[in-house]
């Protein structure tokens, strides 16, 4: 067979067979043979790029970065649909359908209004040509590319029934077992938690590379197709078609029925709600028949003979334990409602985020308190009423307590500041302990063989109180301690000794100043270039940065001026840690220009930052993953095999690190 014979065999192959996963959920071989034929498929395409294809199954996993989104016309508009969350008012509207039917009885089609975000496919020829969001109904943005690592849309049609051309619409969403393992993974690196599924989906889409959309793990259902002729006689054959080309349509979607049957869908998914794997605001009727539909026609805005019935937010009754009081690593204290575990939307929910005092106080809550909280798509929920008529009358009010819970220093609260704080930051436990794991965290001193376990251990065990202690940890000192062998020590030893190269913007970040987060770190050592400069900025000198507020000058100001923390300071330079803002990513030279690099393993004259940042300044970009798009795996040691293998599989140059130095000094 010629390569190219292979190639199209590959193709129609993965097709098939990704059609068969995600759509049919029938898988017919398994996911290794499926990773083969596709890296198989890669290989190819690397090796004879002219036969690109740009719908070839290896696209799934994100091709190219993207420089903009380009706004694009809808061929048919995308209208959006008429609501209610009244029974009666669907009556209504079913009574406009009948007379603008004369009095004809419509059949109505069911379906799930998923919460995600509405996305327009067209396809030509049985292919993916471009997919487009709604924007404003008359032109969307174009997000082809990202559209394509959604494994649930198809890339290539089965059949061969289908119009020469015509778009299908549909819905995209993130399931919420996806996205809480996503929000999961977030807080595991530090990193705030998204919002709620749908934000997640359509922020999805605005993404730049789409290989950062292919690890969201999307998902699309279909519901609407248009064309210059028609699909069918129904609307419920046209759904029965896209499933019979490899469109996924809801399986929740219900037979034609007549109106007096809708209230007992709507019971019915009401009642399986927490069910369904993702979150939906509603249902929505069709009128089935085609005919019917253009006889009803679009108001300027809506359709018709559709609408959406949505449910009320839910929520659940249940009472006020208690309230219990978080000290963070600033210091700030986050109040907590203890809930008697009530089941709501599919979980149970056992305590809800009060926020600050002034919450507790505009609730007016009392212990006991029967109180409503509601999920509405973010995950902690919250309390959005109070039913006082039902308080106990005896019952005490919640006072917002005077001092810290775990230190027992009185509390302070700023000015014009909702939060109120321990002051005591060298002698609270919880924001010792939270600061220890902040300075450790991946995107601040990276010292990963320091998790959060290991960190208390080291801080009850008397050996680190403050961050500079790290630095004076010896073996001796924690071969002792339980769980802890000779490899375990030397990885905490040599993460800790790394620590001191990484780039000052990162030790700014680590140290934990209140309100001093990535970006404004970044933005202080950019203007005073070293750390001397920096701890002996004034107010004003702060001030004049762009990013930098009243509140964040006082706190920089405040953090340098105490004692402890400039002698802590002084400590930090003596030992060595990174003093300077790094060369100006000057570049160096143009060894590696346009060169796609992947960096994986240890090194023996680089951190792991260190070595990446060299490659770019020698022209290099770095990518996160190997995939057929990778030009250079710079292999460390400690290398995961399989990385090494997808490597070879690829034909990837894979270099060592002394490789790398001999290509770089060659300059
Ligand atoms: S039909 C002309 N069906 O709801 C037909 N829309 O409020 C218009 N949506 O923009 C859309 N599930 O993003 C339709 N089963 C479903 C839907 C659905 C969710 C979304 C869609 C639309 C919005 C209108």
């Amino acid at each position: 067979m010629s390569p190219k014979e292979q190639i199209l065999q590959l193709r129609d192959e993965l097709h098939l067979h990704n059609y068969r996963y995600y759509i049919l959920d029938q898988p017919i071989i398994s996911d290794f043979d499926f990773d083969q034929k596709l890296k198989e498929l890669q290989r190819l395409e690397n090796q004879y790029p002219e036969f690109f294809d740009p719908n070839s199954p290896t696209l799934r996993v994100g091709g190219n970065t993207i420089e903009s989104f380009k706004s694009r016309n809808h061929k048919f508009p995308m209208l959006s649909l008429g609501n209610t969350y009244d029974l009666l008012e669907l009556e209504e509207f079913h009574q406009r359908v009948e007379k603008g039917l004369m009095g004809e009885k419509p059949s109505y089609v069911p379906e799930l209004k998923i919460d995600g975000l509405a996305i327009s496919v067209t396809y030509v020829s049985g292919k993916l040509a471009h997919a487009v969001t709604r924007g404003d109904g008359i032109k969307g943005d174009e997000v082809t590319e990202n559209v394509k690592t959604i494994s649930s849309i198809p890339l290539v049609l089965q059949g061969n029934d289908f119009p020469e051309e015509f778009e299908i619409r549909g819905e995209i969403f993130c399931s919420r077992e996806n996205f809480q393992r996503i929000n999961e993974l977030r807080i595991q690196e530090g990193e705030d938690i998204y919002a709620n599924p749908r934000n997640f989906a359509s922020g999805s889409m605005k993404l730049l590379d789409p290989k950062e959309v292919a690890k969201r793990k999307l998902d699309c259902y279909f519901y609407y197709l248009s064309s210059d002729f028609e699909i069918g006689k129904t609307h419920f054959e046209s759904l029965e078609k896209a499933k019979s080309w490899g469109f996924k349509v809801s399986p929740w979607t219900g037979n034609p029925i007549p109106f007096e049957k809708i209230s007992s869908y709507i019971d019915q998914i009401k009642s399986i709600r927490s069910t369904i794997p993702f979150d939906i605001d509603g249902v929505v009727l069709k009128v089935n028949d085609f005919s019917q539909q253009k006889r009803l026609g679009f108001t300027a805005k809506v359709p018709r003979w559709a609408i959406s019935f949505k449910y009320p937010t839910e929520a659940a009754q249940t009472t006020l334990l208690g309230v219990t009081y978080q000290v963070g690593r600033t210091g700030a204290i986050t109040p907590v409602a203890e809930l008697k575990p009530v089941f709501l939307a599919g979980t149970t929910v056992k305590r809800a985020s009060l926020y600050n005092a002034d919450e507790i106080e505009r609730l007016n809550l009392y212990l006991h308190d029967q109180v409503l909280v509601e999920k509405g798509g973010e995950i902690i929920p919250k309390i959005t009423a109070v039913l006082s008529e039902q308080r106990d009358l005896f019952a005490s009010k919640i006072e917002y307590p005077t001092h810290c819970p775990e230190c027992h220093t009185p509390l302070q609260r700023t000015d014009g500041n909702a939060v109120h704080y321990c002051p005591n930051e060298s002698g609270c436990r919880p924001q010792l302990v939270g600061k220890l794991e902040h300075f450790v965290g991946r995107k601040m001193m990276d010292i990963q063989a320091l998790g959060k376990e290991t960190v208390a251990q080291l801080f009850d065990a008397g050996l680190v109180r403050s961050v500079d202690d790290l630095f004076k940890l010896t073996q001796s000192d924690l071969l002792p301690l339980e769980r802890m062998g000779d490899k375990m020590v030397s990885n905490i030893l040599e993460g800790i000794e790394r620590s001191k190269s990484m780039p000052l913007e990162r030790f700014v970040f680590a140290m934990g100043i209140r309100h001093v987060g990535e970006t404004v770190a970044k933005s202080l050592v950019k203007a005073f270039e070293n750390m001397d400069a920096l701890m002996h900025a004034s107010k004003e000198d702060l001030l004049q940065l762009d990013e930098v507020g009243e509140a964040i000058a006082q706190s920089v100001v405040d953090y340098f001026s105490l004692e402890e923390n400039r002698k802590r300071m002084e400590y930090f330079k003596s030992i060595g840690i990174q003093w300077e803002k790094q060369a100006n990513a000057q570049a160096l030279s143009t060894l590696l220009e346009g060169k796609k690099v992947v960096v994986s393993g240890k090194f023996t004259q680089f951190t792991r930052d260190g070595i990446k940042e060299s490659v770019e300044l020698n022209g290099g970009k770095i990518l996160s993953s190997v995939s057929s798009n990778v030009d250079i795996l710079l292999a460390g040691s400690d290398m995961g095999p399989s990385k090494l293998k997808k490597a070879q599989d690829f034909g990837i140059q894979i270099m060592s690190e002394e490789e790398y130095v001999n290509l770089i000094e060659q300059k």
